[in-house]
């Protein structure tokens, strides 16, 4: 496969080239010099000063695009304008060009920026922008979030969770990691956080990852009882198809909505596919939303189940929110 990195050249950029051949893709490097780059093809393209048509080409043909260019210090302004513009019009590009896989280094701290110390806060806000903008672009995408980053030697050992504690990473270690998620789709929608560690890229990856037996999850969601259950067309919509064939009871109504009225299931008890449990602002309505978020073992989102406020009300009832958050917890594996 092509893999287009943006930011080749920088200290976790080079490191990476080699794994991705040792792996069997081919490299093209954006490159703001267009001087070679060993093991890559070098392309010239200055992320900050690109054009949506010169984006277009530089990601054009690609199955995966990795994001790991950074300003290197500088004023907020500078990481603004890269880390934030230039990474989304990226992302745009992408989306464009029918590139699925895209995989984002961004840092520790973006989930919560205020929690960080105060100089670092603006440059982990733009971060966190890149990132929310990915989330909403459909693409097959993974956010990367290292600790603080050393030159140190690779060990070929990390940890990896949604949420670490404070420590630092090898360049190497990452880019080791990186190179196992381009083809990792079962990490589709996910934000991770990498620390140095004890376990290897592959390993800790699996082991970071709850996974579900799907029918013994839908028949659990249905015994919630009262939790009005919809899912979600848009981005699930060939999954809304297999759902159909799949699934008696389903009322297929205008837009987005499909009540789920009972199901009957041909899945595999040996399925075990993933549930991403979020909530927040929904994308279409705006309004604060519950949702999960089903993805197959190829990291597909295949079902995507929100809660409905009750007929003609504005807020949801406070018992089936809590429902929710009871669900959740039973399906979530604990943080390392
Ligand atoms: N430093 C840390 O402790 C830390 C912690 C967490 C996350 N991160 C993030 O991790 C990633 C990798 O960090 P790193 O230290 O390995 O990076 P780095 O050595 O600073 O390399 C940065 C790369 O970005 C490229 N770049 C900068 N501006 C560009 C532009 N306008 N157009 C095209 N390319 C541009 C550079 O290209 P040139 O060769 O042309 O300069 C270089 O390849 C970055 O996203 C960084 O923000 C860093």
């Amino acid at each position: 496969m092509l893999v287009v990195v943006a930011g080749a050249t920088g200290r976790t950029g080079r490191r990476l080239v080699p794994l991705l051949t040792a792996a069997g893709h081919g490299t093209r490097a954006l490159t703001r010099s267009g001087d070679p780059v060993p093991g890559a093809q070098a392309h010239r393209c200055d992320l900050t000063a690109a054009s949506a048509t010169d984006l277009d080409k530089a990601v054009e043909g690609a199955g995966a695009v990795i994001w790991l260019a950074g300003p290197g210090g500088g004023s907020v302004e500078s990481a603004e304008q890269l880390d934030n513009v230039a990474a989304t019009a990226l992302m745009d590009a992408c989306v464009r060009q029918g590139v699925r896989r895209f995989v984002l280094v961004t840092s520790k701290g973006t989930a919560a920026p205020e929690r960080s110390p105060e100089f670092l806060r603006p440059y982990l806000e733009v971060k966190a922008k890149a990132e929310a903008h990915l989330a909403g672009t459909g693409l097959d995408w993974t956010v990367l979030r290292p600790g603080g980053l050393t030159d140190d030697e690779p060990t070929g050992k990390v940890a990896l969770a949604t949420s670490l504690g404070r420590g630092k990473v090898a360049r190497a270690d990452v880019a080791a990691v990186v190179a196992e998620l381009v083809g990792r789709h079962d990490q589709s929608g996910r934000a991770l956080d990498v620390l140095g560690g004890d376990t290897a890229p592959a390993a800790a990856l699996d082991e970071a990852t709850p996974k579900i037996n799907i029918v013994d999850f839908l028949f659990d969601l249905k015994r919630l009882g009262r939790v009005h259950l919809a899912v979600f067309g848009g981005s699930t919509g060939e999954a809304m198809a297999e759902a159909k064939v799949h699934f008696t009871g389903w009322q297929v109504s205008a837009g987005y909505v499909n009540y789920f009225d009972g199901p009957e299931l041909h899945f595999s008890r040996k399925t075990r596919w993933r549930a991403e449990f979020g909530e927040g602002p929904g994308r279409h309505s705006g309004k604060h939303e519950y949702w999960v978020m089903v993805h197959n073992e190829r990291g597909e989102g295949v079902f995507r189940f929100g809660l409905l406020r009750p007929e003609g009300s504005e807020e949801h009832d406070p018992e089936l929110v809590a429902a929710f958050h009871a669900f959740r917890e039973h399906y979530t594996l604990p943080e390392a």
